[in-house]
């Protein structure tokens, strides 16, 4: 089963493999922003992926899409969009 780390607080979570990441932090009770309810739609709900990058597969047409709009690097990704698939070390500013 795969954990999600935080990297600020060093904190661990552990999720079913093949999880919605955004649903995910929600389910840990963890805030994430959004206005769209992980429609896909607002670019929010991004987080920072600090570690196992490797594990998600590349970003939907979807995520490209709102990366670019939301002018998000690499190293950024829509959660709400990401299927998590193994271990990732993730911030965000609110936590
Ligand atoms: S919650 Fe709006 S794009 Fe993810």
């Amino acid at each position: 089963m795969p954990k999600i780390k935080f990297s600020k607080d060093q904190s661990e979570i552990i999720v079913a493999k093949g999880v919605n990441l955004r649903q995910a932090l929600l389910d840990a009770g963890k805030p994430i922003a959004s206005s769209c309810g992980g429609e896909g739609v607002c670019g929010k709900c991004w987080v920072k992926v600090m570690g196992g990058e490797n594990t998600l597969l590349p970003p939907n047409e979807i995520e490209d899409f709102l990366k670019v709009k939301n002018e998000l690097g690499p190293i950024y990704r829509i959660s709400c969009q990401v299927t998590v698939e193994g271990d990732l070390i993730i911030d965000a500013p609110y936590w």
